[in-house]
């Protein structure tokens, strides 16, 4: 399993990112909120691209907006793997999906706790992840919802061979609930709280 390490909750994001470059962490996810889509406002365009010129590791792009392409628009960083958007938007899906992959990046969708998980199935086979949402999206350091492992079991039914991810509430007990179920885990304020990045790091790998 992959550790992606959400920076959303670092005091000092730059050099959370400049510790994160020299540990074993996979990717660096990226937190973007509009005070739309949730009710709280996190890193606008300028910071992740001025963020992008740091990073070792490839950025793994969450995008809790209603508009996500006044971002992917304007986005500049070259070490990006993967731009997500919500399942639950009033947008065009396909037509943000077809840019994010034109423009070289594997494409993903997240899914809210509550959200009906049949309203993935017309995207399924034409995107390159999942992101089950394990708490509800707009804060750090909220707790895991179990229920979350069995809508990742329901997302593997649906498609074998899909990169899944699970975000919100991962830490040194949750993640082995998840552990051979989800390809990437996303940590956040396990990690940046910690003292040690890498030690935390391979607590979670291992
Ligand atoms: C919540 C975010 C998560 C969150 C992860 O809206 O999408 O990425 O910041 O942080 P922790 O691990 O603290 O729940
Ligand atoms: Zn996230």
């Amino acid at each position: 399993m992959k550790i992606a390490t959400s920076i959303l909750s670092a005091n000092d994001r730059k050099k959370c990112i400049d510790e994160l470059n020299k540990t074993s962490n996979d990717l660096i996810h990226i937190d973007v909120m509009d005070n739309k889509f949730v009710p709280n406002y996190q890193m606008p365009i300028n910071e992740v691209n001025e963020l992008g010129i740091y990073t070792k590791k490839p950025f793994d792009i969450h995008l809790m907006m209603e508009d996500p392409m006044t971002f992917i628009d304007k986005l500049d960083v070259k070490n990006t793997n993967s731009i997500t958007i919500h399942l639950e938007i009033n947008k065009d899906l396909n037509k943000i999906i077809d840019t994010i992959k034109t423009r070289g990046y594997l494409a993903g969708i997240a899914i809210k706790p509550n959200t009906d998980l049949k309203l993935i199935e017309p995207y399924i086979n034409k995107i390159d992840k999942v992101i089950i949402m394990s708490v509800e999206p707009g804060f750090g350091g909220q707790k895991f919802i179990e229920n979350s492992i069995n809508r990742v079991k329901e997302i593997r039914k649906k498609r074998n061979d899909i990169i899944i991810e699970i975000d919100g509430g991962i830490n040194n007990k949750t993640i082995k609930k998840i552990d051979n179920l989800v390809d990437i885990a996303v940590v956040g304020s396990y990690i940046v709280n910690s003292n040690n990045y890498e030690e935390t790091i391979n607590l979670l790998k291992n």
